[in-house]
């Protein structure tokens, strides 16, 4: 295994070792995580500066999860959210092409546009009247002449813009780096899985209902390393749904892969996530979508399907089930606090009763009044709390569950699987890559 471990280094799947010398700020980054991530300092959860940091060295590098094509259909249509705690308008431009902006005018900082969503070719700001079109151009400015006199330069006040915007099977993500790799890059291997979980079935995919938003107080990273693939908490904090028949007792069967840039998924065979919850009334279409992906992907890499959960780093987490899938970021809101922001995705060839059915499936598990989402959501909450106080912020929290037991997906599942895979479903392996990676970019900072 240990040769194992090494492959997948070399492999390029595993972020560095974190090295124990350099600087995060005012840390040592060996105080904070230990060389494999087998030990994470508690102050990543509630330290100050620690937050401070990470707004600069990775929410303003990585790129971040802002919408679904399906919500900005027409030109001229927009949606606004945050990258991290800054406001965004993303917009679908008169000529089609998405953009996103800074949602802040650009003469005292007001938001320009309060709505959530909708269909405009102008942004008036409420303050003094700026507007601007959605290309982001300054394009009047109330008693130009009287206020400014004729030399004023319109053009030197368009809206902030991010520096690149892409999408990929619906999912729109945008950076404010300008020296960030392409998305496809920037998700590499991941790739694969995406395409296993949003490209199916001919028409792909649409966000449904609308999103769930919603306010906890806990630090973003601990619903993210969650989903990036904790199944040691299933059977105890989830243990009434299983009790009540949600959802079946866990089995041991399954998958952790990390596929580089902290990103990864876990999904448990023959569990929830599998062949039980698919309803018979899903039957037809469950059948007609295994043969396209069987067509698509082959035999091997459709019976991974559904995919289970994951976080793609930073902050944007999903759930594929056979009942529903949803994505959601941990949009933080301070050290302590996360808005969450929940959709379910499916796909538009589903027909519209089953639809119905797959919301009110994943309304009763996931958002915020879901059994499953108010079990993690209070486990979260208490983990917060404990760290608050003098002495609950000293110590390490433990990552060592299956350390050395890693090796090539590929060498497990054969071709076409991709990333570093561990032989047993519960382990911490993605955990460790996630907050290697986490490292490695809170130190580059530094350098
Ligand atoms: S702040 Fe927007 S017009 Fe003044
Ligand atoms: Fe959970």
């Amino acid at each position: 295994m240990g040769e194992r471990a090494k492959h997948a280094e070399l492999a390029g799947l595993q972020p560095p070792p974190v090295p124990p010398d350099a600087r995060i700020g005012s840390f040592r980054s060996g105080e904070l995580v230990n060389a494999d991530a087998s030990a994470v300092d508690r102050r990543l959860f509630v330290d100050e500066e620690l937050y401070r940091l990470e707004q600069e060295r990775i929410f303003a590098k990585c790129w971040l999860f802002v919408g679904h094509e399906s919500q900005l259909e027409a030109n001229g249509s927009f949606l606004t959210t945050t990258m991290a705690e800054d406001p965004v308008l993303v917009v679908r431009d008169k000529a089609g092409k998405l953009r996103g902006y800074l949602n802040s005018c650009t003469h005292r900082g007001t938001k320009i546009c309060r709505a959530d969503s909708g269909r405009s070719s102008t942004f008036k700001c409420p303050y003094h009247g700026w507007t601007f079109n959605s290309e982001g151009a300054l394009m009047s400015v109330p008693r130009l002449g009287q206020v400014y006199g004729e030399n004023f330069d319109r053009s030197k006040h368009s809206l902030r813009e991010v520096a690149k915007i892409d999408s990929i099977h619906g999912l729109i993500f945008a950076t404010w780096d300008p020296a960030a790799p392409t998305l496809r890059e920037y998700l590499g291997e991941m790739t694969f899985y995406l395409d296993l979980m949003l490209a199916r079935m001919e028409g792909g995919t649409e966000l449904l209902g609308g999103l769930h938003k919603w306010t906890i107080g806990v630090n973003w990273k601990i619903p993210a390393e969650n989903f990036a693939g904790d199944h040691y908490h299933v059977p105890v904090t989830h243990g009434a749904g299983v009790e009540m028949g949600y959802r079946s007792q866990l089995s041991n069967d399954g998958y952790c892969i990390h596929t580089g840039n902290g990103h990864s998924i876990g999904s448990e065979r023959g569990g929830a996530q599998q062949g039980h919850a698919v309803q018979t009334e899903y039957k037809g279409f469950m059948d007609n979508m295994r043969a396209q992906l069987v067509a698509k992907y082959g035999e091997k890499a459709a019976a991974f399907v559904p995919v289970g959960v994951g976080t793609i780093f930073p902050n944007l987490s999903f759930m594929d089930t056979a009942r529903f899938r949803t994505f959601r970021v941990w949009h933080p809101r301070g050290v302590d606090k996360i808005e969450i922001h929940s959709c379910l995705i499916v796909d538009r060839a589903l027909p519209e009763d089953l639809k119905r059915e797959v919301r009110k499936r994943y309304s009763l598990a996931f958002g915020p009044s879901g059994i499953f989402e108010q079990d993690d959501g209070d486990v979260w909450q208490s983990i917060q709390d404990s760290m608050r106080g003098r002495i609950g912020r000293q110590g390490w929290l433990n990552y060592e569950m299956g350390v050395g037991r890693e090796g090539p997906t590929v060498d497990r599942y054969g071709p076409p699987f991709v990333g570093s895979t561990s032989d047993i479903l519960m382990t911490e392996a993605n955990q460790r890559a996630y907050y290697r990676q986490w490292a490695k970019l809170m130190t580059e900072g530094d350098r």
